[in-house]
């Protein structure tokens, strides 16, 4: 489709190609996304007034509690997603049990998963953070959404995707029919498609690890950082997995965030981080690994489940887990 489409149009026009039974829920749960994402984006642009706009008591210039920008965050999902009928639950880094849809809400298929702010160590010194979230069918038939409805596989995922709030911001997705990328346009609020169906590089040449911690790895990870050095590979870590995840998916490289001594099931989350991003690598013809198996089939055990990460290019994904073996 042409560049510069708008997100509205392209989603009537991608269910209209790939889903013709849809009644367009789907649909409408990304553009209440991108509405979020929006709304979030404004806030991250502001980040740096907070303290001069903010006030001492923490009230803002419209009286209420300023906030920080993480549960901001989480805030504008719940608020955005929950009362437009396609929901039955949500569930975040941010909130410690299920969030259960209103009872005078109306209620829908999807299950809602995020990390509404990725990379907060990041915010305020001006580095590039987003949002990731993944989508499920519910599989209870209750009033209620259950722990079965969140702790599904990842390869169970009707969609997923980011926002970076970058030097753009950009809305990233797949719907399980290749991965698109939109642009903000601040003139006119509005996501703009500019990058269709974006492919990873097979082997890149950037390797992403934090690299302070390797006294904390094992073996495995010490051999494969020597081979990405002897590739001739470079290092870049920013710190922020979506900004990290997002250049090397352009780029094409390597991201790890392996088991080490400290974090001995690695730090990042499997539902809200690791899973979906790695249902967006392999829809970008990459590849995402635990280090032992591929990361969709894992399937979670409770909420807050942390996972090994090893994701990006196939090629360099492959001489990774070759390392474990
Ligand atoms: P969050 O801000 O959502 O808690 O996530 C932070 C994560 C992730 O964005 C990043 O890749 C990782 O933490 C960095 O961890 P280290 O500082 O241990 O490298
Ligand atoms: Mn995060
Ligand atoms: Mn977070």
């Amino acid at each position: 489709m042409e560049l510069g489409t708008t997100l509205t149009r392209f989603l009537i026009e991608q269910q209209r190609i790939h889903y013709k039974e849809a009644t367009g829920d789907f649909t409408g749960l990304l553009a209440d996304i991108a509405t979020a994402a929006k709304v979030i984006s404004r806030e991250v642009n502001k980040a740096g007034l907070i303290d001069i706009l903010g006030f001492q008591g923490s009230k803002n210039v419209h009286g209420e509690a300023v906030q920080k920008l993480d549960l901001f965050a989480n805030d504008v999902f719940v608020r955005t997603l929950s009362h437009t009928g396609h929901l039955i639950c949500m569930a975040s880094e941010e909130m410690d049990e299920i969030y259960q849809i209103p009872e005078a809400a109306k209620k829908g298929k999807y299950v809602f998963l995020m990390d509404p702010l990725d990379g907060s160590s990041n915010i305020d010194v001006n580095i590039s953070i987003g949002s990731i979230f993944s989508i499920y069918r519910r599989k209870s038939s209750g009033e209620k959404a259950t722990e079965e409805d969140i702790l599904q596989a990842g390869s169970n995922q009707a969609g997923a995707g980011y926002v970076i709030y970058g030097s753009s911001t950009m809305l990233v997705y797949t719907t399980g029919y290749g991965v698109h990328g939109f642009t903000l346009d601040p003139g006119i609020g509005e996501f703009l498609l500019s990058h269709e169906a974006i492919t990873i590089p097979n082997k890149g040449g950037i390797y992403s690890i934090n690299e302070a911690y390797t006294d904390r790895w094992d073996q495995a990870i010490r051999d494969y950082v020597a081979l990405a050095k002897a590739e001739k590979k470079t290092a870049r870590y920013v710190g922020s997995l979506v900004a990290d995840f997002h250049r090397n998916l352009l780029k094409g490289g390597i991201f790890l965030y392996p088991p080490d001594t400290q974090y001995p099931q690695g730090k990042l989350r499997l539902l809200y981080e690791a899973a979906p991003l790695a249902f967006i690598v392999e829809q970008a013809k990459g590849r995402a690994s635990t280090g032992t198996g591929r990361l969709l089939d894992v399937v979670p055990e409770k909420l807050h489940q942390c996972i090994p990460l090893i994701i990006g290019s196939v090629e360099d994904v492959k001489a990774a887990e070759a390392c474990f073996k």
